[in-house]
Parts: structure tokens; C-alpha cells; sequence
């Protein structure tokens, strides 16, 4: 089996430690498996520019595509070659203010580039599946267990293949989780449970067992609530509304199953998102008369305010 780790704290710090650990757990299982993982801080990632090529040849129907920055252009695609052949990834993330680095979201927002990307979610033989962690300096770290589940997320394709998931916090200073054996054992644990998974997995498996950190969401396990307006109350990450009750003086949140068929990661979610991406399309298609007579104001404006930035090297 393959695993495939992704780091993106210091380099011998504290998440590379705990990952060497998870292989040290996957090794446990299946000596021969290869284990490898990239830490994105080494890596040149350039940013997605938004120019949408790849969206607009998702929609026309083209996989065959890459990133219109060019075929290695930067180190995404030798990432996502290694992500292609996995049977298993590990994600993970030191917290920066409260939420992962931004070299994470970076290298995510360039998925899509992959041409036919969806494959790179399923492992050659079959579903794949994901595990994650964080690490905070403190207990700053509300948005990571929501974020960095979404990562593991789109990287497995769905929830389905999500073995364990733990947020570790109060870590401040570099390698210190070596001092913590209850942390090493823990993460032991988490190699041992993505190697068996991938050992136990059958196609025709409707999920593997989640083991990690709970939470009210029976998809993302989310402990984040958003409330609207209206004050209907949702599962944010999977968009998901929620029936709240007050049992004790404690809030207690429940789904209903018709609701929980409208997540956003249900055929319903995805098909409600394409039509909302073509709706979009279409309002500006109708509009672009209008966008062709005010840009150029607009343009000018633009020019005129636009900071000049020192060039740097
Ligand atoms: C730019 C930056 C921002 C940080 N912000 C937070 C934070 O919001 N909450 C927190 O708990 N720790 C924060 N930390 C601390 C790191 O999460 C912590 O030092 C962690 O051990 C780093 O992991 P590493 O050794 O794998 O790099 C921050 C660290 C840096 C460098």
C-alpha cells in the first residue's frame, strides 16, 4: 500500500514529527508499505490565478487538461502525482490564526487544474482513504478541525474514506511533542487505522468507521454551527440544516434524514451547485453589454488606485 502525507509546518517540527509517527503506525501493520509525504512549505506552489480555464473545460466536458500556468510550472503536479498513486493520505497542519497556513489553501485551490482531478480522489484500487491532524501553540485553533477535514475532504473525494482526525493543542515550541508519549501513541494509532482500513476496504463499501474527534455532523463530524438570519440553524461544512433543541441548558443538534439528502456533497448538493454556477453564467451572459459599457470606468478607476508594488526577488 501507498500512503501519502501532506505537511505544511516547520520542516523537523512538530506535524513532520507526528506524521513520521503515523508512518511509524502504518509501517506497524504492513512493512512494506511505502510511505511518503511532502511538507508544501519546500515546495513552489504559485497561486491559482483564477482564470477559470479549468472550470470552463470541467463544464464543456474535457478532462484531458492541465493548469494553464503550464505543465510544471511549479511543484503541484509532481504533489498530485504522488496523491494519483496513493492508497491512503495523511493531512496535516500547524495552526496559523486559527486556521491552517496558507500554503495548504494555496496547493487545494490549484485541484481542479488536474485535468480529470476527480481520479486523483480515487486510489488505483478503489476509494481512497484519509486521515488528518492539527496542532495549535495554544487553544486557538476553532476553525482547524472543520478546515482541515474539508482538505482531507477533497482529496478523498467525500467523507466515506475519512479514518481519524484529531486536533492536538497547547504545542507552542518546535518538536516538543516528543515529550508527549500519550501524543506519540496516539498517532501511532492513526497510521494503524489508515493501514487497516486500506487493508479492510471493499469496493462495494458504503464507508469506512470513523474513529477520530466527534462531532454533531454524521458526515464531517463538525463542532461548528452557522445560524442564519431567519435563525435557522446549519452544518456549515456541509450545508446541512439542523434541528436544535435545548435538552438541559445544553444545545442538542439532530438532522432529519431529508434534510441530511440535501448535504451539499449529495447529488442533490452537487447538482444544486452546478445549476447555481450556470445561473451565474447566465446572469452575466445577459449582462454583458452592460459589464462591456461600465468596465472600462471602472478599469481606469482600477489603474489609478492599484498599490505599485516594489519589484522583489
Ligand atoms: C504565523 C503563525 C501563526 C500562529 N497562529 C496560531 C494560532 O492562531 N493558534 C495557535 O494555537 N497556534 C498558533 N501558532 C503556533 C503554531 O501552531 C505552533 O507553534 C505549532 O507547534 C507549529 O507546528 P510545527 O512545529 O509543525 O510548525 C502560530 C504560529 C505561527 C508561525
Amino acid at each position: 500500500m501507498k500512503v501519502f502525507g501532506i505537511c505544511s509546518g516547520r520542516k523537523g517540527g512538530n506535524t513532520e514529527i507526528l506524521m513520521a509517527q503515523a508512518f511509524k503506525g502504518v509501517l506497524s501493520v504492513d512493512p512494506n508499505a511505502e510511505v511518503e509525504f511532502v511538507n508544501l512549505q519546500e515546495a513552489k506552489i504559485d497561486p491559482c490565478v483564477g482564470c477559470e480555464a479549468c472550470v470552463k473545460a470541467h463544464i464543456a466536458g474535457k478532462t484531458d487538461f492541465r493548469c494553464s500556468q503550464g505543465e510544471n510550472h511549479d511543484n503541484f503536479q509532481d504533489i498530485e502525482l504522488k496523491m494519483r498513486a496513493a492508497d491512503a493520505i495523511i493531512v496535516s497542519a500547524p495552526c496559523y490564526n486559527l486556521l491552517p497556513p496558507g500554503i495548504l489553501i494555496t496547493w487545494l485551490n490549484k485541484l481542479h487544474s488536474g485535468g480529470d482531478y476527480r481520479k486523483i480522489t480515487l486510489s488505483p484500487d478503489g476509494w481512497k482513504i484519509g486521515a488528518a491532524f492539527s496542532l495549535g501553540g495554544t487553544d486557538w485553533t476553532d476553525y482547524m478541525p472543520n478546515v482541515v477535514r474539508m482538505v482531507v475532504e477533497e482529496l478523498i473525494g467525500g467523507y466515506r474514506g475519512l479514518v481519524d482526525y484529531e486536533q492536538f493543542d497547547f504545542y507552542p515550541a518546535t518538536r516538543m511533542v516528543l515529550v508527549d508519549d500519550a501524543l506519540m501513541d496516539r498517532m501511532l494509532l492513526m497510521g494503524q487505522r489508515v493501514a487497516n482500513a486500506v487493508i479492510n476496504r471493499k469496493p462495494g463499501d458504503k464507508e469506512a468507521e470513523y474513529h477520530g474527534q466527534p462531532g454533531f455532523c454524521p458526515y464531517c463530524y463538525s463542532n461548528l454551527l452557522r445560524v442564519n438570519p431567519d435563525g435557522r440553524v446549519f452544518c456549515p461544512q456541509c450545508n446541512i440544516e439542523a434541528t436544535p433543541e435545548v435538552v438541559d441548558g445544553r444545545l442538542k443538534i439532530t438532522f432529519t434524514q431529508e434534510n441530511l439528502d440535501k448535504s451539499r456533497w449529495s447529488p442533490y448538493g452537487q447538482n444544486l451547485h452546478n445549476t447555481n454556477i450556470q445561473k451565474g453564467h447566465k446572469k452575466a451572459a445577459e449582462g454583458a453589454e452592460k459589464i462591456k459599457a461600465d468596465f472600462p470606468a471602472y478599469n481606469d478607476f482600477l489603474k489609478d488606485h492599484r498599490m505599485i508594488l516594489p519589484e522583489r526577488h
